[in-house]
């Protein structure tokens, strides 16, 4: 068996409703990375429900952490640190894999890291696939996070100190790809099929990139047009809630193909615009993309192709990291490992709102 490099870093999340858990070695090699859905409890309330995300990850930790361990061919005793979601996210949530992690760490004596779940995604795109180490972060980058819940550009310094440079006013881009694929009549998370449709469009109208001063973000009014766009499409019987699919998903007529493909190339080329305005400001020593819609596929060309052109790094996240998963977590609780600090876990609080810049071994 390969050796690794010790301590073996148990990671823990639960700041929404997946319950994730990892394995990753002081250098960085995810060992295991699992995570457990809770996507068919919260389907039939067409959101998620707190008092159900919390039960459903009491109920999922005993088979997830054992199936972790197993994912990496070790046991209990081979874990040497643990870092878990400190916040922020839902209270409830946050409580049952926080308490399980301090609980770890205390009775085991090992070190604990409270991580913020933001600096989880800021960090995973130096994570690599296949057991391979992880890249050490530079000096300097520039981080961007794209979610359900955040829209936001990050400078990040060599001591971990991160500086919001933009966020989203109203929307994040993952929620209106969510409420356009909801508005179709897809289901829950519409995100994904929303990218999927649009790869066979062509984007014949142009909606709007709004006019904001600054390197903040504005999804709303891209979200409007496109749900008033989709009416039209209702009107003329191109979409038909009356039947049980409204449109057949794998054959998408081609109007609403196109107006998925508009939608997807607004709401990049939003992203662009906002880099464009940053790069003219100050260097980008390294961009670092993460978050669930850095999977979307024309953002992952379109920046490969921006980053190209202006001989800028990029690191896209791998995409078993790019949604919420613990490996993230644990590789945050190995770098605060290198800078030599940890948190007491007997004082560890859940947070439900956290400043950035809280985890253990960042500023
Ligand atoms: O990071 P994440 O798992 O959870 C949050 O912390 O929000 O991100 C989930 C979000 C959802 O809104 C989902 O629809 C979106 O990421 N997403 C995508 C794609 N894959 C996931 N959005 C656009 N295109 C995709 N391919
Ligand atoms: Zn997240």
């Amino acid at each position: 068996m390969a050796t690794f490099a010790a301590p073996l870093t148990l990671g823990i999340e639960s700041s929404c409703d997946d319950t994730a858990a990892a394995v990753v070695d002081a250098e960085g090699r995810v060992l295991a990375s699992l995570v457990a859905r809770q996507l068919a409890t919260h389907r039939p309330w067409g959101g998620v429900v707190p008092e159900l995300a919390s039960r459903e990850h009491l109920a999922a930790w005993p088979t997830l952490l054992e199936a972790t361990l197993d994912q990496a061919g070790v046991t209990i005793d081979d874990i040497g640190a643990v870092a878990a979601t400190r916040g922020p996210g839902l209270l409830g949530s946050l409580l049952v894999g926080l308490s399980l992690g301090r609980g770890l760490a205390y009775s085991r004596d090992l070190p604990f890291f409270a991580v913020h779940h933001l600096e989880g995604h800021v960090y995973s795109p130096f994570l690599r696939l296949e057991r391979d180490i992880a890249e050490d972060p530079p000096a300097e980058f520039v981080a961007l996070v794209v979610s359900g819940g955040h829209t936001s550009l990050y400078g990040v310094d060599a001591a971990g100190a991160i500086e919001t440079l933009g966020e989203t006013r109203d929307d994040a881009i993952g929620e209106v790809f969510d409420k356009v694929g909801k508005r179709l009549g897809l289901p829950y998370p519409g995100g994904p099929l929303v990218d999927r449709i649009a790869e066979v469009g062509t984007p014949t109208v142009r909606l709007p990139v709004p006019r904001l001063e600054g390197l903040d973000f504005s999804y709303s009014g891209l979200k409007s047009e496109a749900i008033r766009a989709i009416e039209r499409l209702e009107r003329d019987g191109t979409i038909s809630f009356e039947q049980p699919e409204p449109f057949d998903q794998e054959r998408p007529p081609a109007a609403i193909a196109d107006l998925c493909a508009a939608f997807r190339q607004a709401a990049v080329a939003q992203v662009l615009e906002r880099l464009e305005r940053l790069a003219v400001t100050r260097p980008i020593p390294l961009l670092a993309v993460s978050g669930g819609a850095a999977a979307n596929r024309l953002l992952r060309r379109e920046l490969t192709r921006w980053c190209d052109e202006r001989q800028i790094p990029l690191r896209l996240v791998p995409l078993p990291y790019s949604a919420d998963n613990a490996a993230m977590i644990a590789w945050v609780g190995c770098l605060g490992a290198r800078r030599g600090r940890h948190d007491d876990p007997r004082a560890i609080e859940a947070s439900s709102r956290l400043p950035l810049g809280s985890s253990a071994g960042t500023a």
